[in-house]
């Protein structure tokens, strides 16, 4: 600076300091009356429209919901609480902002005559930068905190000894899964026991991708996880309420993405314990469908399926050991009846287009027969 330069003093300063401008006056106080009131609407809209999505859940029909808002699970409980954190914190700051910036429109609108006066100018100020750095930082700490806190709880969680096992690998479009330990496998849904307050049994879960990148989420019980090609992500989820969980596979991977549905049956530690059961003992031996079957091997529906105990080894599509165990077909495109099986043997693709199953030209009767075959798998 130039030592002859005197230091500049500020339309609104005096040497004492900073002068407060007298702009109120009592109409300018009503319209301040008006605006806070505009302002508090505004704020009780915006928390009725937070809480709107939290209480749905819990006044309507829930079956089949899968919101975000109604965890039945660890670790999906402890991401909402965190998610609902953030978001007060957040939206708090929201309607800080949005309202001084409506405030500011409003109040210092352009008036009639305000090309004459110039209004007061006003440079730095030590306090306000101060507040609007140091602020921002402690409030973004916390979050940093919080979450992180939240991201070690659930990373970090042991597999106790009662603990299940499986391995869900993305395919286009369906999920394998297996149960390496107790020698299951099986397609599209999951099935796991529920926890207790006497005993305490998560499943945890390796993810695979046998093509492209998927990604397994079911809302009620955990956050999203990625199936990455050549990598194993881990996940666990410790659901207490049985029941059937919807939920979809959340990365885009091809054509059928929206049509990779997964369901997990949370059972009862006595019913699973009977499901696993039934899922490990070998196909049916069944001669109900004979011709069927002769069908079933003569074609190259071996060279992708397994039934376990029989020639068809192929591991390109689901395993249909215990295909008629299961409620769905083709990854949740349709229900397990004989009509979609039938229609889904005809021609994979009227359910599912693009799906990596070809049409096996078999005769209407062939495709009867190989129908009748697949429901002795039980
Ligand atoms: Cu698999 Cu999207």
């Amino acid at each position: 600076m130039n030592s002859e330069q005197k230091p500049r003093t500020f339309a609104n300063e005096t040497k004492d300091g900073p002068k407060a401008p007298s702009l109120v006056c009592p109409s300018m106080r009503l319209r301040h009356h008006k605006m806070l009131r505009a302002l508090l609407l505004f704020a009780f809209a915006f928390v009725c429209v937070i809480f709107a999505g939290h209480v749905e859940p819990v006044l309507g029909n829930t079956d089949g919901v899968t919101s975000i808002f109604r965890p039945l699970s660890q670790p999906a409980q402890e991401i909402k609480e965190t998610s609902l954190l953030v978001l007060a914190i957040c939206g708090s700051i929201f309607m800080v902002v949005a309202g001084l910036i409506v405030y500011a429109i409003v109040r210092f609108r352009h008036r009639a005559g305000d090309e004459l006066s110039e209004p007061p100018q006003v440079y730095g100020s030590n306090q306000i930068e101060l507040a609007w750095t140091v602020l921002p930082i402690l409030i973004v700490f916390v979050l940093i905190l919080v979450t992180s806190r939240t991201i070690a709880d659930i990373q970090n969680r042991k597999p106790p000894p009662t603990a299940v096992q499986a391995t869900v690998i993305g395919h286009q479009w369906w999920w394998e899964i297996r149960y390496p330990e107790l020698g299951i496998v099986s397609a599209n849904e999951l099935h796991v026991p529920a926890s207790d307050g006497s005993e305490s049994r998560p499943t945890f879960l390796k993810l695979q991708s046998a093509d492209v990148a998927h990604s397994f989420w079911v809302p009620l019980l955990a956050g999203k996880t990625d199936l990455i090609p050549n990598r194993e992500n881990l996940m666990w989820i410790e659901p207490t309420n049985p029941g059937t969980y919807l939920g979809n596979c959340a990365e885009y991977c091809g054509t059928q993405h929206a049509r990779m549905l997964i369901r997990v049956v949370v059972h009862p530690p006595d019913e699973f314990a009977r499901w696993v059961n039934e899922q490990q003992r070998p196909a049916a031996t069944e001669t109900s469908a004979p011709e069927g079957r002769k069908v079933f091997f003569a074609n190259s529906c071996v060279n992708c399926h397994t039934i376990r105990g029989t020639s068809a080894q192929g591991k390109f599509g689901p395993d249909l050991t215990h295909l008629m165990s299961r409620e769905t077909l083709a990854s949740g495109a349709a229900l397990n009846s004989a009509d979609s099986l039938r229609l889904w043997v005809r021609d994979p693709q009227k359910i599912k287009v693009g799906c990596l199953m070809p049409n096996m030209q078999l005769t209407d009767e062939e495709v009867d027969e190989v129908v009748a075959y697949l429901q002795t798998l039980k």
